[in-house]
Parts: C-alpha cells; structure tokens; sequence
C-alpha cells in the first residue's frame, strides 16, 4: 500500500471519529454536561462541553460511518482501494469515543488551570483520536487487529494533527469558533 492509499483509508476510517468535534462547535450550546460544578477552585469540564454538542456529535458521527458503509462499494471501485467496512461496534465506539476524548481533555485542562478555550497543545489535537482508537478496541478487537496495521495506526497519528488544525483554522474564519485550534 503507497503513502497515498493509507491517508486515503485513515481518513475514511476516522471520519467517524473526526465529524463529531465538528458537529459539536456548530451544534453545541445550552446546558453544559457539568450544570456549572466546581471541583478544587474549577470547573468539573466547563461551559465548552454541551449535551446538546455532545450528542449531535455522537449522532453525526454514526450517521457518516452507516454512510460510508452505503457508499462503501462505489468507493471501492473509484479509488480502487479496499475501503474498510465498519464493524456495529465501531460504528458506536468511534463517535463516542471522540466525544469522551475531548471531554477528558477539558476535565485535564481545568485541572491544569486553563480556561474554557485555552490551548492545551497535542491534548487538543489527539484526545479525540486516542480515546476513540482505545474504545474501540474496548469494544471490537477483532476489526481493530484486521483493520490498523503499524503503518495505519502511525498515519493516523501525523494526519488527525494536521486536518484538526485545518478544520479549525476554517471554523475560526467562519466564525464558528472563537479560537484558531
Ligand atoms: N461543544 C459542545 N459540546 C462538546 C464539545 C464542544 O457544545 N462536547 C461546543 C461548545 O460550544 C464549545 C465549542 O464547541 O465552546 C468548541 O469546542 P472545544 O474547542 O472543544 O471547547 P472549548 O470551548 O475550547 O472548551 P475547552 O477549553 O473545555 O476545550
Ligand atoms: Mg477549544
């Protein structure tokens, strides 16, 4: 497999994991998950972790992957590569993995004294990618072992950075969100 077809299919495959960040900024708002508790002088999570983004997150992520399996086939045969299939596991493990990776992220930063919005470097840019990689090994090792080979596994790593900070830059721009990361 070139260089090519492996960005190709990690995209594919962690689109599901990257929509549901996405959706969230566009669709969040309202009553944040931690209702405003303070633990140890800061917030639980913050006002930047919705139910409403969370869930229409979660939503939005399993919506593509059941897309991209319905197009799996005619995407096949344009890109002539072999398109992995999602597995029903992993069609829930991917959305609500990236969800709890970003919350996880906001529950560090607030314990590391950063504010709603703040920079937390690497933390922003993989939290939703590790977590979701984590359970969904949790919950279906076998397509993880079939599907993520080394070398997918370690372009997912370089590629989820780059298009993160891309999409934000955009949303930033669009206003959409209040920071560029
Ligand atoms: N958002 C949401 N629910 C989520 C994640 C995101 O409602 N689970 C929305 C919020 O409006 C949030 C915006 O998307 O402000 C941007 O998301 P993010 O950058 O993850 O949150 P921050 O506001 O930067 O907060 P934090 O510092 O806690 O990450
Ligand atoms: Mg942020």
């Amino acid at each position: 497999m070139d260089l090519v077809g492996l960005v190709l299919i990690a995209v594919w495959v962690m689109l599901p994991a990257y929509l549901p960040n996405n959706v969230a900024v566009i669709a969040g708002g309202g009553r944040p998950i931690d209702r405003g508790l303070e633990w140890r002088g800061h917030r639980l999570l913050g006002d930047g972790k919705t139910w409403r983004g969370t869930i229409a997150g979660v939503f939005a992520g399993v919506f593509v992957a059941l897309l991209l399996n319905g197009v799996n086939p005619a995407a096949r045969d344009l890109v002539g590569i072999d398109l992995p299939l999602f597995s029903l596991g992993i069609i829930a493990a991917f959305p609500t993995g990236a969800m709890l990776g970003d919350i996880a992220a906001s529950f560090l930063k607030r314990r590391t004294g950063r504010a709603r919005g703040n920079a937390f470097p690497v933390v922003d840019q993989l939290d939703f990618v590790v977590m979701a990689l984590l359970v969904a090994v949790a919950i279906d090792p076998h397509w993880m072992r079939d599907v993520f080979t080394l070398s997918l596994l370690v372009v997912v790593l370089v590629v989820t950075p780059i298009l993160h900070v891309g999409t934000n830059v955009i949303g930033y721009h669009f206003g959409l969100k209040r920071e560029p990361w």
